[in-house]
């Protein structure tokens, strides 16, 4: 934490004992923005943190000028729609968010749909065909799916029995031993991980993308790989699931795959990854902050990134430049500060994060 955050956090403290809406300025230029993550900080599970709403409800107005304060949700999770995000995050704490604030791990891969909008592409993970969804939504027009190679010839993975719900295919009759697949995107948690990695390795591994052939040569990998997420583990109270240990998340499918493909090959898998800590994501996110701004910002903008993770959130908003609030209601629940990954600032809960910067913010003036 810098020694001027320190001091006026610390200042603010003693002087006020806690922070309000009262501190907001009418006359105040906007310069700041926040970025919360959702699991740990906003959402336990599939029950709201209290203080999530009082925060993001202070941000959107409530206080005693009316002013907006811009926010976005930057979540390392996924595997559903911007607007079904939104949806589920303003049902569960009762404070209406737009679809346009939200960034989800495969939000970002969606300015690759320009290079691949003709392309087929085969998009891995998420429930049924709601990756599927998302990635059309995006504009890859021509992407499929692990049920569509199963549905094309069930030998491509014998181990498990294809999908007779013709609704989860994108086209039943998709042919895959003519046309090539030119990427493979994963955009959320495998939910059949032998069958999944079979059919990225026989992508990666084949000729020109044509599936059941393979390359002679592994100097060059023809088809790039992208990953929307690669934290190795989901913790308890993600949306996913309450177990009390963490579970593999994304990452994990990852080690796996590229260890079997150096394995096979004896070379690197080279991929691109977004999601949190990664900066590609934080750039997007930036973006994301200037469309949904209708006040203009002045001079150099602050952004608050809120995340109850370490690794991801703290690490990832250290590195892009924003200032790193970590809170104690999900995976830190440390006394001081993570020794791994410091954050600048350390905050029971969002609400009290959300205080502080406006009360650090608006004294600025
Ligand atoms: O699957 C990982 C997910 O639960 C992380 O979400 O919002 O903490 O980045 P978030
Ligand atoms: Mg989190």
């Amino acid at each position: 934490m810098s020694s001027v955050l320190k001091r006026s956090f610390g200042i603010k403290q003693g002087v006020f004992g806690s922070f309000g809406s009262r501190y907001i300025s009418t006359t105040s230029k906007l310069n700041y923005a926040f970025a919360f993550d959702i699991d740990g900080v906003l959402i336990k599970g599939n029950k709201q943190i209290p203080e999530a709403t009082r925060a993001l409800k202070l941000l959107n107005g409530d206080n005693s000028s009316n002013r907006r304060i811009p926010f976005v949700l930057l979540t390392n999770g996924g595997g559903v729609t911007e607007s079904q995000k939104a949806e589920q995050i303003s049902e569960l704490i009762n404070v209406k968010i737009d679809p346009k604030q939200v960034v989800l791990s495969h939000s970002p891969m969606q300015n690759l749909a320009k290079k691949y909008s003709d392309k087929r592409v085969l998009i891995v993970g998420g429930r049924g065909r709601s990756c599927y969804d998302v990635a059309k939504n995006y504009g890859f027009h021509e992407a499929v799916t692990p049920h569509d190679i199963m549905h094309w010839n069930s030998s491509s993975w014998p181990l498990s029995t294809p999908t007779s719900d013709l609704s989860m295919l994108t086209n039943p009759a998709q042919e895959f031993s003519q046309l090539p697949i030119h990427a493979v995107m994963v955009f959320h948690d495998s939910f059949d991980w032998g069958r999944d990695i079979q059919i990225m390795l026989d992508a990666l591994c084949s000729h020109n993308g044509i599936l059941g052939t393979r390359k002679n040569d592994y100097t060059v990998q023809d088809v790039p790989l992208y990953w929307s997420n690669v934290s190795l583990l989901k913790f308890p109270f993600c949306f996913f699931t309450d177990f009390p240990a963490p579970r593999l998340g994304q990452g994990a499918v990852k080690v796996a795959l590229d260890s079997l493909y150096k394995t096979l090959t004896g070379k690197n898998l080279q991929s691109v990854s977004f999601g949190k800590p990664h900066a590609a994501t934080y750039q997007f996110a930036d973006q994301v902050l200037d469309a949904i701004t209708t006040e203009k910002f002045v001079g150099k903008r602050n952004v608050y990134a809120v995340g109850d993770n370490p690794a991801a959130d703290i690490q990832g908003a250290n590195g892009y430049g924003w200032t790193s609030i970590l809170v104690r209601t999900g995976v830190f629940t440390g006394k001081d500060n993570s020794k791994e990954f410091p954050a600048q600032i350390v905050c029971e809960n969002v609400e009290e994060a959300v205080e502080k910067v406006i009360a650090l913010e608006e004294g600025k003036l």
